[in-house]
């Protein structure tokens, strides 16, 4: 697996950790073959494809990035409002650790606080016209520790079939019995709250604001009203509308005009368009109170650095005094899906906010697409099994508000150009070692 790309020590210690793992019977890289990120990579490998993860920016990437020195058209992470780097978010955070220093030490339950985690919490918990609000150090421990300490063996927790990792994770953590509808089939839901809701004590629905593989938004009027009917809590993952959805980037909520106290949990991460990292939960004072006495990844963890929190409360005061970012957001993602169609390119299910795939199907086509565009200078990643379906690889693009029109052709236009190219080498290979393939498969059923 190479990857001139990655930021490494230097070659030497590349080949010293390989020679370790080689010859430690006891490591993990017989454990790494099952990985299905590796067994994607090694395939690519054979096939002649550069390993595409772990590309080392040698600046903030923003809708342009510099790798090895050459700028890329970056479609890969999510500065959302265009705000990565900008200077009141520099100033802030600079301020910040001048006071505070970079670590705020320990838990804040024993360390205590500084004055940018209540104001952050303070600004989060009026952004969702609720009681009060809790930041943890990660957005992915906010998922899984808030699930994981809130229910227990005798709950429910019905999640969408593409709930994020996290969301996943803090279901199975929590040993709540777990059903999983089709995506954003409320009728599904409702079928599994029919006949599965008075099984256990207390319950909860989990969705996503705006689905972060697909770029499509959930019926939550429809799933409120399910909550209502059938008892129970609901927990809204917020990590890609926030500053996405509505007129200002309040959210799926301000989209649908929904009520504030009709959401028990209003989770998100603040790495995407709050250009930080960690994550909260906005709810009622008692919701809050409960999760800092006593969950675990907030209670045993270190509390979100200070200069962290300060950068946050910066990037909400931005996007809340320039609506302007959110419009433009919204429009250049129209823009690039209108371009797409004119390009005959399938946009699935994306609404035009944000985040939009374009399917390619076979995973390795996505790999050499992805690959082949790198070339043209578009950094756009593919996303394949096990996070998609089998069979609905795509490549997902992030739009910023930075990104230009012309940016948007540039790219699309690449990716109708290079699509057949990568299918054919894909096609080709495959013709090529099918007997390899049906030997592999004999010598298997022996
Ligand atoms: C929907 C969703 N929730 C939670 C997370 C985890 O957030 P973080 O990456 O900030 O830890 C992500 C990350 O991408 C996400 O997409």
């Amino acid at each position: 697996m190479k990857n001139n790309h990655s930021c490494q020590a230097g070659p030497a210690a590349a080949e010293q950790s390989a020679v370790a793992h080689e010859s430690c019977a006891s490591g993990f890289t017989r454990m790494r073959s099952k990985l299905s990120f590796d067994r994607l990579v090694e395939m690519g490998a054979k096939m002649g494809l550069e390993n595409p993860l772990f590309v080392c920016h040698d600046r903030a990437a923003k809708a342009t990035t510099l790798v090895s020195g050459k700028e890329y058209l970056n479609f890969s992470t999510y500065d959302y409002l265009g705000i990565n780097a900008h200077p009141e978010i520099t100033e802030a955070v600079t301020k910040a650790a001048s006071v505070f220093g970079t670590s705020a030490g320990a838990s804040r339950l024993v360390g205590g606080e500084r004055p940018p985690h209540r104001e952050l919490e303070q600004a989060m918990a009026d952004l969702y016209e609720v009681e009060d609000c809790i930041a943890y150090v990660s957005g992915h421990a906010t998922n899984v520790s808030t699930l994981g300490f809130l229910f227990g063996p005798r709950d429910a927790i019905f999640h969408d079939g593409l709930a994020h990792n996290s969301l996943v994770q803090g279901s199975r953590l929590s040993g709540a019995a777990r059903y999983s509808y089709a995506h954003n089939d409320c009728d599904a839901l409702e079928e599994m709250l029919k006949t599965r809701r008075s099984e256990h004590k207390r319950a909860v629905i989990v969705t996503e604001g705006l689905f972060s593989m697909d770029g499509n938004i959930p019926d939550l009027p429809r799933i409120i009203e399910l909550k209502k009917k059938y008892d129970c809590m609901l927990l809204v993952d917020e990590a890609h509308s926030l500053g996405v959805l509505g007129k200002t980037g309040r959210g799926v909520r301000e989209y649908y005009g929904i009520k504030p106290t009709d959401v028990d949990m209003w989770m998100s991460t603040l790495s995407k368009a709050m250009c930080g990292c960690g994550g909260f939960i906005a709810g009622s004072r008692e919701l809050v109170e409960f999760l800092k006495y006593g969950s675990p990844g907030f209670v045993f963890s270190v509390g979100m650095p200070p200069v962290i929190a300060a950068a946050c409360s910066k990037a909400l005061e931005i996007m809340l005094r320039e609506p302007q970012r959110v419009h433009k957001l919204q429009q250049i993602t129209r823009f690039f899906l209108e371009y797409a169609k004119s390009k005959g390119l399938d946009t699935g299910a994306a609404q035009g906010y944000a985040i939009v795939p374009v399917m390619v199907g076979d995973s390795m086509v996505a790999g050499f697409l992805s690959a082949a565009l790198f070339k043209r200078g578009i950094y756009v990643m593919p996303v394949t099994f096990p996070a998609v379906k089998e069979g609905t690889a795509r490549l997902r693009f992030f739009l910023s508000a930075a990104h230009q029109e012309e940016h948007i052709r540039k790219t699309l236009d690449a990716v109708a150009e290079e699509l057949p190219k990568a299918q054919a080498i894909v096609e080709k290979y495959q013709r090529e070692h099918q007997d390899e393939a049906q030997t592999d498969e004999k010598s298997c059923m022996k």
